[in-house]
């Protein structure tokens, strides 16, 4: 914090506003003060405007940083285990060898759902999408916790913490084991978290399932680079919803909510639905002519990013993932994935996408990684909202231990003015 001042002429008046620091990044007005001046700032999008103090997580879009708790996302996805990171962005320290046996022991202790949500899941039609059944599964958790929802006390919120990071793989394959008429698996605690949720996902009663390690690694690091991503737009539904004082199962709820749109989560199964609509490799050219037509609502879904305006960190960590899952696979010559590459080579030297600075990001990556591994295109959101559910928990655990107030935008209302309801 400093004590220098931005000056504001509006008509004849001057208001000088107080300008912060943070540890790193742009400097912040504070415009707090404008309504008594009788004026409001107009940012529809948030494109300029800080919402809130936090110090979990630091991007710089320009140069393709990503820092949690000051940690580079390449470093933690090369060194550290999803779990780890659970711990960091929670804590705000790496923990110590002991603290991270306990905690990856505890989450353990978690990770069965109670027998009676079953019932959650076959109230679900089973062709819906398994986005639907998460939302209202996991919303439904604060009837489960109504004893143990206090806000205010810290002990509680820990405890929330580890449910929500224990029972969300289950939930997740549970959502997708629902949609195929398999029976429900159970977590297997022996395993690692990802193995377990892969268990979760392809196992069955009939036969052991052992899970391929190059596959399991590449979820981990799938579920290191969801997890979290600064003020994005779910993470910012999360705050305001619990700014309201409203439980924290609800709140994330509303994160899987505003993560479903296709511009946000739902990009990765935007990605697929692409290829696929694409077909062939010879359509390439007229697919990437009606990305580049403004009269033509069609996006290259998969490419450009609000704050990176550089190579998304974490695209760079997905491609390398990605090439290890296809040759463990043998799945190179896949014709999806061969149209992926080419687009990709395409985007990357084609002049729109260059002087837009719109390059692959990581639902580009993550999207061609989860379908080699055989995950249906419908629980890729999924799971992007089980990964990014500790970023949300953290914002949130971060704003109520703090001073907060209900978030309440103002507007530019353009509406009618006041006007006399006509005589009958
Ligand atoms: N294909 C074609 N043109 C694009 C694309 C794209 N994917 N993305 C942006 N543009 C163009 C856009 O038309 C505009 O052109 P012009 O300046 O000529 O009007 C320019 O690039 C700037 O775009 P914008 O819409 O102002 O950028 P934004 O910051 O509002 O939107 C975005 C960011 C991610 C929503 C957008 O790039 C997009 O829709 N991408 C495809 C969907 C996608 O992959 N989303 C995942 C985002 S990463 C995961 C996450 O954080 O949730």
């Amino acid at each position: 914090m400093t004590d220098r001042k931005a000056t504001l002429s509006v008509g004849d008046k001057s208001i000088e506003l107080p300008v912060y620091s943070g540890t790193v990044g742009p400097d912040v007005i504070d415009v707090r003060g404008l309504v008594q001046e009788g004026v409001f700032t107009y940012d529809p999008g948030f494109v300029s405007t800080a919402a809130c103090e936090s110090a979990i997580t630091y991007i710089d879009g320009a140069k393709g940083v990503l820092l949690h708790r000051g940690y580079p996302i390449d470093q933690l996805a090369e060194q550290s285990d999803f779990l780890e990171v659970c711990y960091l962005l929670l804590n705000g320290e790496l923990p110590s060898e002991d603290e991270n046996k306990r905690f990856h022991d505890t989450i353990k202790n978690h990770t069965m759902l109670h027998d009676q949500m079953r019932n959650f899941f076959n109230g679900f039609r089973r062709d819906a999408h398994p986005m639907a059944i998460m939302c209202g599964v996991v919303g439904a958790l604060s009837a489960f916790y109504h004893d143990q929802m206090d806000v205010t006390d810290p002990k509680q919120r820990e405890v929330t913490a580890h449910r929500l990071i224990a029972k969300m793989p289950t939930i997740a394959a549970w959502c997708y084991k629902y949609s195929v008429g398999q029976p429900f698996m159970y977590p297997r605690n022996d395993l690692s978290y990802a193995e377990n949720f892969l268990h979760m996902m392809f196992g069955t009663p009939c036969e052991e399932y052992k899970p391929n390690p190059v596959l399991a690694n590449a979820m981990d690091k799938i579920f290191i680079l969801h997890a979290d991503h600064e003020q994005n737009a779910s993470t910012s539904t999360v705050r305001l919803a619990g700014s309201t004082g409203a439980n924290p199962y609800a709140c994330i709820a509303s994160g899987i909510a505003a993560l479903w749109g296709p511009a946000h989560g739902g990009a990765n199964e935007a990605v697929l639905d692409m290829l696929a609509e694409i077909g062939d490799e010879s359509n390439i050219e007229t697919f990437i002519a009606k990305a580049k037509d403004k009269d033509d609502p069609f996006r290259l879904m998969g490419f450009g990013h609000r704050v990176y305006k550089n190579f998304d960190p974490r695209a760079k960590v997905m491609a390398q993932t990605a090439h290890e899952v296809l040759s463990e696979l043998g799945l190179e010559n896949d014709p999806l994935l061969k149209i992926a590459q080419r687009l990709e080579k395409i985007a990357l030297e084609d002049e729109y996408f260059v002087k837009r600075q719109l390059y692959p990001n990581v639902d580009f990556y993550s999207g061609i990684i989860l379908k080699a591994i055989g995950i249906p295109t419908s629980m890729f959101t999924v799971i992007f909202a089980m990964s990014r559910t500790i970023g949300w928990f953290s914002h949130w655990n971060e704003m109520v231990s703090g001073n907060y107030r209900i978030g309440r935008p103002r507007q530019l209302y353009t509406g009618s003015p006041k006007r006399d309801y006509p005589k009958k």
